[in-house]
């Protein structure tokens, strides 16, 4: 059997982002926008040197023993890498990279347009007008939520949730946030560490910008959803992290004003309970599309390949081997 490339890349990258790869290193590349099927991944994988994965792609057991033991890096072209089972990764020496940093500014945008959505029932008016029905002006028509003075809380206050924190001074909000850790007042820029439960019961909207992990599955379930404010705002930019069964149930009952969701815990299965809630603005996982954002990320995620295989470590490691 022939050696094949060293390199694959699961998914076909931003303009201008597998030259950089592919004037070092031979590379296959499935030059698709749709994820590679689980059996053709396990046979694209089968010895490489180093894979650039998306969140679809699960990296575990199976994935690495088809790959062999040539294999020396995965590079996911995310931020979160939830999709990689680190601890088989570490134990066979693998190295796993992410992408943070880069998508900071665009994901912290996208949280502020879908809470400017939520707030002000623009995904309502769009579809009324898109509708044909009729409508006009009235002093009671398609009520928002006002923002300045309104309460901020940013649930996890990493690079995204300082990013989404910042901005709200624009808008005047006051602003609290939950961490595992309070931050420096540096980078707490104004606003208040509370412990979780105390920033639920007090934030009128709420951005939960914490990462995906074993710890925060469902961390926003049906009990602490029930502690926010009646009418409060719930804007999500982490799938998992929020129960979305009991969101669409907060929205149904009315205790929710509103809310966002930019990706899902399901993708790219979007619940039904909360397709049926007119005051969910929901997003296909836009929170690092811009083209810039995207051509950093995939910039990263090669940069990693090319440390790794010219023998240096890699820039943004989340795994080292054992
Ligand atoms: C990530 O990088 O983890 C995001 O979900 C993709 O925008």
């Amino acid at each position: 059997m022939s050696t094949p490339p060293p390199v694959l890349v699961t998914r076909r990258l931003a303009p201008g982002v597998i030259e950089r790869l592919t004037a070092h290193h031979a590379v296959t590349c499935h030059d698709s926008d749709l994820a590679m099927d689980r059996a053709a991944l396990l046979d694209a994988v089968r010895g490489r040197r180093a894979v650039i994965t998306t969140l679809d792609d699960r990296v575990d057991a199976e994935f690495l023993d088809a790959a062999g033991p040539g294999l020396a890096v995965v590079a996911n072209h995310a931020v979160g890498y939830h999709n990689a089972d680190v601890a088989a990764c570490a134990e066979r020496g693998v190295l796993v990279t992410n992408t943070p940093g880069v998508l900071t500014t665009a994901t912290a945008d996208m949280a502020w347009a879908l809470l400017l959505a939520a707030t002000r029932r623009l995904g309502e008016g769009e579809r009324l007008l898109r509708s044909g029905a009729p409508w006009t002006w009235a002093p009671n028509f398609l009520l928002g939520m006002e923002l300045a003075g309104t309460p901020l809380g940013v649930l996890g206050m990493g690079r995204i949730g300082q990013a989404v924190a910042r901005r709200a001074r624009a808008f005047d909000m006051p602003v609290g946030y939950h961490n595992r850790r309070e931050l420096p007042p540096e980078q707490a820029g104004g606003a208040d560490w509370k412990p979780l439960e105390e920033l639920l019961a007090t934030s009128t909207v709420l951005v939960v910008t914490c990462p995906f992990t074993a710890d925060t599955r469902h961390l926003l379930d049906a009990r602490r959803l029930a502690l926010l404010p009646r009418g409060a705002v719930v804007v999500s930019m982490t799938a998992g992290v929020v129960d979305e069964e009991a969101l669409a149930a907060a929205l149904e009952s009315g205790a929710l004003f509103a809310a966002a969701v930019d990706n899902f815990e399901r993708e790219p299965a979007v619940p039904s309970a909360l397709l049926a809630q007119e005051r969910a603005v929901l997003a296909p996982h836009l929170g690092s599309a811009t083209v810039r954002t995207r051509q950093a990320m995939g910039g990263l995620a090669v940069d990693n390949v090319l440390a790794v295989l010219g023998g240096s470590a890699p820039l943004t490691p989340v795994v080292q081997p054992i």
